[in-house]
């Protein structure tokens, strides 16, 4: 593996950072340079403005920077206007709120039974916030049941998909390019036919969008169902394992939680901004330009710690403290990053909310306790998340 904390300047697979890397991020302020040339910035300011500002971009169609080989097949997370904004509204046509909303019962169904299977000691990553959103994502996509399985394992496979190149080793890497090239010809497969024979899933109104007379290519549409697995499903998992941890170590919190039925959506944004599934993102100068002051070069690459900056005291009154009041009515704490902003801000952010809101509230309508033993998170740079949460579940 490349050397990851020369180039960022931590190391984010030290054991201690992996259990709690906010003290050990570099702390807000202003850009730090490292050993390669990175830029680094954990200031809320900074993030907000690089991720808001046209200034700053991926720099190249397909994220050059960022990405090789056939991963780079088209996905407008990484684009550009003016191809990011001609994709993002074609696809934005045929993932709406409305279809998000209208899953609302099936998402409760598919927890209840996810939890009716669980009792006595159980591992909640594998119990329920792995399966549900892979399974919540492939019926949303249209995939057959009988193909879910083959879903769950090229998952896995891309479950780094998120992490730069640099930092793979090659196994993983062409692990990770076998299972884009499976999964595109499965899609390839399947677009055919819901062209054919269309169906009322998300597949069917991607193969149908179009925008006066505009509309996905093939690879654009495959490309588009490869983002919305790998940003859509390990991002989740990690919302739910998260935020069961989070209120699991702060019982006071969870006492609240379970009294106010209502305040399940403010608590799922402080919960979001407290432990953040997606820690970091990259983002290129596009011209030469200034954040915070400092002068950039075009091409420099600024890592933006995002995750540490919902922490920037500069930000949030007390920062380090889980609040779940931080979100609620009345009160006006500043937007999280943890979705992004701008341009690239989540798409999937209403599904993300949905998934982890029932799968919280009624997680905790059961009496659950944390084991004793100890934590273990997943080896990955960009998302944060445990690679298994033991408890114990009682009615
Ligand atoms: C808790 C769960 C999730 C988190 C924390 C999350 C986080 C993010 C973040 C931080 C970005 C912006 C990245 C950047 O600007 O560099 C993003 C973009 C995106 N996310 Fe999510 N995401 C989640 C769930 C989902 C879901 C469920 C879907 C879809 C099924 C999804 C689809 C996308 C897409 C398509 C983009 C690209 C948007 C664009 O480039 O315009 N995400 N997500």
């Amino acid at each position: 593996m490349a050397d990851a904390a020369g180039i960022l300047g931590f190391d984010p697979f030290d054991p201690a950072f992996r259990s709690d890397p906010y003290p050990r991020y570099p702390a807000p302020g202003p850009l730090l340079r490292t050993p390669v040339g990175l830029w680094v910035t954990s200031s809320y300011a900074l993030c907000e403005r690089a991720l808001r500002d046209p200034a700053f971009g991926h720099g190249g169609a397909d994220g050059e920077s960022w990405r090789s080989g056939p991963a780079r097949r088209r996905s407008f997370l990484t684009m550009d206007p003016p191809d990011h904004t001609r994709l993002r509204r074609l696809v934005s046509k045929a993932f709406t709120p409305r279809l998000v909303e209208r899953l609302r019962p099936r998402v409760t169904a598919l927890v209840d039974d996810l939890l009716a299977a669980a009792h006595g000691s159980t591992d909640l990553i594998a119990a329920l916030a792995y399966p549900l959103p892979v399974v919540v994502i492939s019926e949303l996509l249209g995939v057959p049941p009988e193909d879910h399985e083959r879903f769950k394992a090229w998952s896995d496979a891309l479950a780094r998909g998120l992490d730069p190149d640099f930092l793979l080793p090659a196994d993983e890497l062409a692990r990770r390019d076998e299972a884009r090239a499976e999964f595109a010809a499965y899609f390839r497969e399947l677009a055919a036919r819901r062209r054919a024979e269309p169906r009322d899933d998300l597949l069917s109104a991607l193969v149908a969008v179009s925008d006066g007379g505009d509309a996905l290519s093939e690879e654009e549409l495959l490309g588009t169902c490869i983002l919305l697995l790998v940003a859509g499903h390990e991002t989740t998992v990690n919302l739910i394992g998260n935020g069961a941890l989070a209120l699991l170590r702060n019982p006071d919190q969870l006492a609240r939680f379970r009294a106010r039925p209502d305040g399940v959506a403010a608590a799922v944004e402080e919960l979001l901004r407290y432990d953040p599934p997606v820690q970091l993102t990259l983002r290129t100068a596009l011209t030469d330009t200034d954040l915070g002051g400092t002068p950039l070069r075009r091409g420099s690459l600024v890592l933006l710690l995002t995750g540490r900056a919902n922490r920037d005291p500069a930000a949030f009154a007390d920062p380090d403290r889980l609040d779940l009041a931080r979100y609620a009515d009345g009160t006006h704490a500043a937007r999280h990053l943890s979705f992004g902003q701008g341009i690239h801000y989540c798409l999937g952010a209403p599904l993300a909310r949905l998934e982890g809101q029932v799968a919280l509230a009624k997680l905790f309508e059961r009496d659950v306790r944390l084991s004793p033993e100890p934590l273990t998170y997943r080896d990955n740079l960009v998302l944060r998340g445990l690679s298994s949460l033991p408890v114990t579940l009682d009615d």
